[in-house]
């Protein structure tokens, strides 16, 4: 069973969102179980590589569609946005430079502490702050 399962309360109501959280979750589930298999190196790089494209990917697309929809929180979303990138390159590079005690709790506590938090509070937000 995948460690990150989508639930029924994260959808926002807007499909193409939900879809592109769904394939974060993919990329999230993919590097916590090569860590759970001890993976390291190339292997590792390759998939924090592919969470942070994803990741940076839909952020990009929701700040285009929030600038379409004419969302007042657009600004102070990108920044939340940039924090949130900025903490999967953190944890990177802490597991790269071998300072982070367990990689798989890291990545645990963003996707629950940080992520799901996001999509259920702050994009359900965005959303509805349309003009
Ligand atoms: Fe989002
Ligand atoms: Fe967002």
């Amino acid at each position: 069973m995948a460690r990150f399962e989508w639930a029924a309360e994260y959808d926002t109501g807007n499909d193409n969102i939900d879809d592109q959280h769904k394939q974060i979750f993919d990329a999230a589930n993919l590097l916590f179980e090569a860590v759970r298999q001890k993976k390291e190196g190339d292997v590792l790089d390759q998939l924090f590589d592919v969470l942070l494209q994803y990741t940076n990917t839909h952020f990009k697309d929701e700040e285009e569609f929030f600038e379409e929809i004419g969302s007042s929180l657009l600004t102070f979303h990108k920044a939340e946005h940039r924090r949130l990138v900025d903490e999967i390159r953190d944890m990177w590079r802490e597991k790269r430079q071998g300072s982070s005690e367990d990689i798989g709790m890291d990545l645990e506590h963003w996707m629950e502490q940080r992520l799901v938090p996001h999509i259920i509070k702050e994009d359900v937000r965005a959303l509805e702050a349309a003009s």
